[in-house]
């Protein structure tokens, strides 16, 4: 019998629970959990009843400062890590220094000294690293990869993208902690790694040139006060000015949301639902970016958070035709009972409508179907990433599977378009990492 893979998982928030159910449930002939550990003493404790839940033991679990008591006494033979984006280099790293492999969730890290660490580290350990890029396995834009590689718009030339995230969960990005760009490093990093990485992909090359534009104009006290807002609150819960305002989250009124994080308020003092209207926010909202890639495609790239409607659309221009991708993501919130990541959020039926036109020059227009797709958990990403996670198949003719090359470079075009913003002027991103 095969032996199993003993996996331990840091950070127990909202995105961690698809991994260990992942792992406890549909892959428990490939792998256990063995360990926990989250800075927050109460998220950590409910990892472990989840666990239970699910049908496995009560698990050891962690502080951050016991991380490597928990590698010495549980002997994971690889780390998952789901915590803070700022935290992810430094469990990377310490897990190779020990001897562990590691799947770290998106993105990879947030600026360019922890990713060239990061890099450093692999060489000097060894060891391996995966970054875990759900969006590529959604059938949609496998899809949409699949044609590029067919060339049936001939080879690319230039892509104008453009992804909106709403005033629900692109709003949530402002009450998190990924409102202040230390945490995060803004939505070019933390978001848009996901964007970036997908072009990468798509292109089959990675960014030479970046420059970019962005501000906050829409979140933040300033900007509401402009706009006549008078009256203000810190927090959505148990605040009476905040309950007539859509932008607000009550925690109280999520059973997950309030179990995970107010319950788990005194442990940490993390506030998940500040307004969105209130000072310290430091991440953009409204973001241009102007990308040469090393085969001389160009891209023209804006994300906007404060959009009616959560989607994107690409469009690729090609010396033989143009292809058109549209896509209607579902709104959620991340951790409450709507977020297909929770277990406990059930089955979950999602409906995002997608269209993919094919307009090669002289010839008939055409729309590429895309039939019975279940398009749960980031449009059917999640569900076909675990599986390759945790029981791969044969070799992949898309190559979906991102190693730290791919983490790096995803994060790059976010990384200099954030140096771009703040000196005014574009950035050649060889600068920033070597790869050795
Ligand atoms: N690929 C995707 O579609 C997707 C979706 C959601 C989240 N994510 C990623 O998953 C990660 C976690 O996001 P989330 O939504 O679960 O956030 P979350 O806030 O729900 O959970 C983060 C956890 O990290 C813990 N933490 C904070 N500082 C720590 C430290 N120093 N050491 C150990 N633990 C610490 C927090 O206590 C919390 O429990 C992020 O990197 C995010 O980008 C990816």
């Amino acid at each position: 019998m095969q032996e199993l893979t003993r996996y331990a998982i840091v950070g127990t928030g909202g995105r961690y629970a698809m991994y260990l159910r992942a792992i406890a449930r549909d892959f428990n002939n490939r792998g256990r959990v063995v360990g926990l550990c989250d800075i927050n003493p109460h998220r950590v404790k409910l990892a472990s009843e989840y666990h239970e839940k699910l049908g496995g033991a009560a698990l050891p679990t962690y502080g951050a400062d016991t991380f490597d008591a928990m590698i010495a006494e549980t002997k994971p033979d690889v780390v998952i890590v789901t915590s803070v984006d700022r935290t992810h280099d430094r469990y990377i790293i310490r897990a190779m220094e020990l001897g562990c492999d590691v799947i770290s969730e998106k993105p990879m890290t947030t600026d360019a000294d922890k990713c060239q660490s990061i890099i450093d580290a692999m060489a000097t350990t060894g060891r391996k690293l995966r970054v875990t890029f759900n969006y590529r396995y959604a059938p949609r834009n496998s899809k949409v990869k699949e044609l590029l590689m067919q060339r049936v718009v001939g080879n690319i030339k230039s892509v104008h993208f453009e992804w909106l995230l709403d005033t629900r969960h692109g709003a949530d990005y402002f009450r998190r902690w990924h409102r202040d760009k230390r945490n995060s490093g803004g939505l070019l990093v933390h978001k848009a790694t996901h964007h970036f990485d997908l072009v990468n992909w798509w292109l089959a090359s990675h960014p030479r040139t970046v420059f970019a534009m962005g501000d906050l104009v829409f979140y933040g006290r300033d900007n509401a006060e402009s706009r006549g807002v008078t009256d203000f609150y810190q927090r959505g819960t148990d605040d009476p000015i905040a309950a007539g305002d859509p932008f607000a989250l009550d925690l109280r009124k999520d059973k997950l949301l309030k179990r995970i994080y107010f319950d788990g308020e005194h442990a940490d003092g993390y506030r998940r639902d500040q307004s969105v209207f209130s000072d310290g926010i430091s991440i953009e909202d409204d973001m241009s970016v102007l990308v040469r890639y090393e085969n001389r495609v160009t891209m023209t790239y804006h994300l906007t958070a404060y959009s009616p409607w959560e989607g994107y659309r690409v469009a690729f221009n090609g010396d033989a035709g143009r292809l058109e991708y549209e896509v209607h993501e579902n709104s959620y919130i991340s951790g409450a009972e709507d977020d297909a990541n929770r277990a406990d959020a059930g089955d979950i039926e999602i409906h995002e409508p997608a269209r993919i036109m094919v307009r090669p020059h002289w010839r008939a227009p055409y729309e590429v179907t895309l039939d019975n797709l279940d398009e749960t958990g980031h449009g059917g990403g999640d569900a076909r990433l675990l599986q390759d996670l945790f029981d791969p198949g044969e070799d992949d003719p898309l190559g979906r599977a991102a190693n730290h090359i791919d983490g790096a470079r995803s994060i790059l075009t976010g990384i200099a378009a954030n140096r771009s913003i703040q000196t005014g002027l574009p950035v050649d991103v060889r600068s920033l990492v070597r790869f050795n």
